[in-house]
């Protein structure tokens, strides 16, 4: 017998899958069109499937003419909302609260006096939706270097974006305690990706091959991947159930599983399928 595990924590996380399921019951009820600002996924197969159900992909809003628009679970700055509003769009707000939890730490940072920092990744749209929300006069920074620039002769807030890494804050908010007396951190951090990092490791020890579903270019599905390889040598990262080759089977008697975060559950349970099938023939 050999037995099939999925990793605790594997695939799209909360916020990702509650805003899936948010543009599939919108799909369902809307009688004008749906449309997403942005990919809702970075996983075309996904995207291609809500463009089967009848929600589009926007990569503005002015593009969008009338119906409903989506905001996507990254967030946005509070202005793309108003002018959706403005256009006469129903607004459909997926923001992740985890993301909302930053946009009010942000704010209330502001409010409160702090000269506000941002840990995160300059340019990535979470991060612009948090500037947006902090006002004009925060600052991004990815690594301690960054702080060079900043006048920091106020009381420091900061919050960071919800999947960079505790050692990436840590680093921050070291260098930030050398040069301010007065300091303030909010760890925004979401645990989804160290979850899915430390259950993917958890399981590969304990298996005999292992493997994981997710688009080959999707850099959280890489770094699944590779920390599995370190634990399972017998690793195979795959896109699609059909990939999957009998051979990797052979003398195996225990198969872990997970899935990078743009991987919905429908693609892991694709995999078990296949894989049940193959080991029953
Ligand atoms: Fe996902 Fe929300 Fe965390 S979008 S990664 S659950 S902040």
């Amino acid at each position: 017998h050999i037995e099939i595990e999925v990793a605790r924590y594997a695939g799209v996380c909360y916020g990702v899958e509650r805003a899936l399921g948010m543009a599939e019951k919108a799909a369902v009820e809307a009688r004008k069109p749906v449309n997403t600002l942005g990919p809702l996924i970075h996983n075309p197969l996904v995207v291609n499937d809500l463009e089967s159900i009848g929600v589009g992909t926007a990569s503005s809003v002015s593009e969008v003419e009338e119906g409903t628009l989506i905001i996507r679970a990254h967030g946005v700055v509070p202005s793309v909302v108003e002018d959706a509003r403005t256009r006469g769009l129903d607004v459909l707000d997926a923001t992740c609260p985890y993301v909302k939890k930053v946009h009010n730490a942000a704010e209330r940072l502001v409010r409160e006096g702090y000269q506000l920092i941002v840990v995160g990744e300059s340019g990535h749209p979470e991060v612009e939706g948090i500037m947006g929300h902090a006002g004009d006069d925060a600052h991004v920074v990815s690594v301690p270097g960054d702080l060079d620039a900043i006048d920091l002769s106020r009381k420091v807030g900061v919050v960071v974006q919800t999947t960079q890494t505790p050692g990436a804050l840590a680093d921050v908010v070291a260098e930030l305690s050398k040069r301010t007396m007065d300091l303030r951190v909010i760890n925004t951090i979401c645990s989804a990706t160290q979850e899915r990092q430390d259950s993917a490791a958890e399981l590969a020890h304990r298996v005999d091959a292992m493997i994981v579903v997710g688009g080959k270019n999707s850099g959280n599905t890489r770094r699944l991947a590779e920390i599995c390889t370190a634990a399972c040598p017998k690793t195979h990262h795959i896109e699609d159930a059909s990939e999957i080759e009998p051979a990797w089977f052979d003398g195996v008697s225990h198969i872990g599983v997970t899935a990078g975060a743009s991987t919905p559950a429908s693609h892991i349970e694709r995999a078990l399928v296949r894989m049940r099938s193959l080991l029953e023939s």
